[in-house]
């Protein structure tokens, strides 16, 4: 006992001598050191999601082992509001009878929680907006105990179209961008603060400059090869706006949801992890066929995401419909990817001096869990859609 209390007391002084030697402005940890991992309700759900249906995502994502791999968020898009009360507060719709209890529920099962809004009037689905409210509103979530805000540019994009000139349409949009990151900061709670304003005015050059952890840098993504093809690979020449604590996000996964085949949701996927993208489960997780868990749960696929460099990766080379994509990881290691977009097979070959790689390297094909041996290059058959992931290093 004599001696917990001592420890206890040597800790305190311990504290006490690191506080007094930090620098007085230290920036706080930031809440995305890592590309945020977890689930969002809007692809699969839509509007149909309602309380139930959360708590038995939540569920699901620990039963599955999804949480035990990483994923930590599960998200509530738009369709939750109701109307404000005469004090101008924000209360949840019928299908949300008591966020606060919806939030400790989540909160229970070692996972977190996130909620939606929009800097205007209305959020896209045409529901209540934050605007006017960010104060309050962002105190409200705080009190119910949320953890990640994706706020949905939505009606503000008229009002900026009517601002007549690129400066004043971003002048709003800026504005009421940091106007909700200052609300969120003053609840002195972290909150993931997620900015949805597809791409426009090159987002990912300002994005961090107003408080935003990510920003959504395309328009939506659809359940079809060809929508996420054209999302993930238009990503080229981001990789340099994105770092630990603000990311690129090229949308949420459509995994699992029925519009691809296997081969086309690992291709989403890597690519994804390559792109140092957040991760959101976009399916049922209740209903998972063990080819999806698997494919969401891949541990060397989610380290290539998540490793702590926090560097995203970018395009190499493109040829036709080949393409080869590389990203940097911690220790000189790099994640490699052989993409193949035609719809027939086709052999694509890397040679790692076009990586910067001087010699050879230890390769190892991720999906197929296999080392390949130390080597200069590697040329392989990849199927139509498909990709062959490699680790070097
Ligand atoms: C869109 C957004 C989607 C979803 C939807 C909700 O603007 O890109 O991800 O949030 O609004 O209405």
């Amino acid at each position: 006992m004599i001696q917990a209390r001592t420890g206890l007391r040597t800790l305190t002084l311990a504290a006490a001598i690191a506080a007094a030697a930090a620098p007085a402005l230290a920036a706080p940890p930031s809440a995305a050191p890592t590309p945020p991992m977890g689930w969002n309700s809007w692809n699969h759900f839509a509007a149909k999601i309602d309380d139930a249906t959360v708590r038995a995502q939540a569920d699901a994502m620990v039963k599955s082992g999804m949480r035990d791999a990483g994923f930590r968020y599960i998200n509530i898009d738009d369709t939750w509001e109701g109307t404000r009360d005469a004090n101008g507060v924000i209360h949840p719709n019928s299908k949300f009878p008591d966020m606060k209890a919806l939030a400790d529920y989540v909160h229970s099962k070692g996972l977190k929680i996130g909620i939606y809004s929009s800097p205007g009037p209305k959020t896209c689905a045409g529901y209540e907006g934050s605007e006017g409210h960010e104060a309050q509103d962002a105190q409200t979530y705080a009190a119910w105990g949320i953890d990640y805000l994706k706020y949905d540019l939505c009606s503000l994009g008229p009002r900026m179209i009517a601002a007549g000139s690129l400066d004043k349409a971003q002048d709003i949009e800026l504005a009421a961008y940091k106007k909700m990151d200052a609300a969120l900061k003053a609840t002195g709670r972290p909150i993931v603060y997620s900015l949805c304003q597809y791409g426009v005015a090159q987002v990912w050059r300002w994005g961090g400059s107003v408080g935003g952890n990510l920003w959504r840098t395309t328009g939506d993504i659809t359940d079809k090869y060809a929508r996420m093809a054209t999302i993930g690979f238009g990503q080229a020449g981001l990789s340099k706006y994105a770092k630990p604590g603000n990311w690129n996000d090229p949308d949420m996964l459509e995994v699992g949801n029925g519009g691809m085949n296997a081969t086309e949701y690992r291709t989403h996927m890597s690519l994804w992890a390559i792109l140092a993208a957040p991760l959101l489960a976009g399916n049922d997780l209740t209903k998972m066929s063990p080819e999806t868990l698997a494919i969401l749960t891949n541990r060397e696929v989610l380290a290539i995401d998540q490793d702590k460099a926090g560097r995203q990766g970018d395009r190499v080379r493109a040829e036709g419909p080949l393409e080869v994509w590389a990203k940097p990881l911690s220790g000189g290691a790099k994640a490699v990817g052989l993409f193949n977009t035609s719809d027939q097979p086709s052999y694509v070959e890397v040679k790692y001096s076009e990586l910067g790689l001087k010699g050879s390297a230890k390769t190892r094909d991720v999906w197929a869990a296999k080392d390949l041996g130390v080597l200069k290059g590697y040329r392989t058959l990849v199927p139509g859609h498909g990709v062959v992931l490699l680790r070097l290093g």
